[in-house]
């Protein structure tokens, strides 16, 4: 009997694993991989916004329209820019890391896995808090990713937005208090001052496609990875069954 209770315990073991805390950004959200449409239009945001920069190494145009229920024609004509690019290509970009580098500061990386390494809730948070910074060199911070050496892509959709500060009595870490009024500058809150082409839950929206996107990408095959797991769990259930008979059949002359 002990032995039953030794082995219910290490089986039971992967669920008292406790999940580890997600990065602490303020926005979050769940991807949707069976949201095609959303994945599409993720798609697109994509190759019009971020390919210029950052290179999906490991995913095939091919791939992406397969899983994504695009026909060949379509990804074509509207989502291949590069006449060097084919249908089958891997989605290679023509900068060179080095000329990123010196462009802009930091190379602009890969994003194939990018959605794994940081997780869809720090990309989500990161691409909807850039901010008007005139002090930095391309006049753009970010709240999530401090001193960002990458270009507000998005502010013609999303508009400008800016960091807007307020006195506190609150003490703010790294600041001494104002000598006059012994308040502190609290600067958190991200507003839109100048609109952009979309309204901001459409830039929400579009945003949300566009995490989506690289959460997929970031791993393909998990829908189907997922569809396959019933099936291995049935063909486990009748094998055990089929095993445990088996054994009772063994130990019959035994016993
Ligand atoms: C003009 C070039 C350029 C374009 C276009 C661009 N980026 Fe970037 N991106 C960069 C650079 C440069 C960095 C590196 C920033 C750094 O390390 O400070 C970067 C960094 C990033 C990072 C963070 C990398 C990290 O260190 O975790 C993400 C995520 C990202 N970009 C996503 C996007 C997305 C999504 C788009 C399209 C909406 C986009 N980028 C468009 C240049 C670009």
């Amino acid at each position: 009997m002990k032995k039953q209770l030794f082995a219910l315990l290490f089986a039971l073991l992967p669920f008292m694993a406790v999940a580890a805390p997600g990065p602490d950004v303020p926005y979050s959200m769940t991807p949707d991989l069976r949201d095609q449409e959303s994945l599409q239009r993720g798609m697109q945001l994509y190759v019009n916004y971020c390919m210029g920069c950052h290179s999906l190494e490991h995913q095939r145009f091919s791939r992406a329209a397969n899983d994504l229920g695009m026909p060949q024609d379509l990804v074509e004509e509207n989502l291949i820019f590069s006449s060097s690019l084919g249908y089958n290509d891997l989605m290679h970009i023509a900068m060179l890391p080095e000329d990123g580098e010196s462009w802009f500061g930091a190379a602009p990386p890969d994003l194939t896995l990018h959605g794994r390494l940081r997780g869809p809730d720090w990309i989500y948070s990161y691409l909807l808090s850039f901010y008007r910074d005139p002090s930095r060199p391309l006049g753009v911070n970010n709240a999530v990713f401090d001193l960002v050496a990458m270009p507000n892509v998005l502010e013609p959709l999303q508009g400008v937005q800016e960091m807007v500060c307020s006195e506190t009595d609150q003490p703010v870490a790294g600041q001494s208090p104002d000598p006059l009024s012994g308040k502190y500058q609290s600067c958190e809150v991200l507003q839109v001052t100048q609109p952009g082409s979309m309204e901001p839950a459409e830039f929400e929206e579009a945003v949300y496609d566009l995490t989506n996107f690289l959460a997929y990408v970031g791993e393909p095959s998990k829908l189907q990875a997922q569809a396959l797991a019933p099936k291995v769990l049935i063909f486990i259930f009748i094998f055990g069954v089929i095993a445990y008979l088996l054994k009772r059949e063994y130990w019959r002359d035994v016993h």
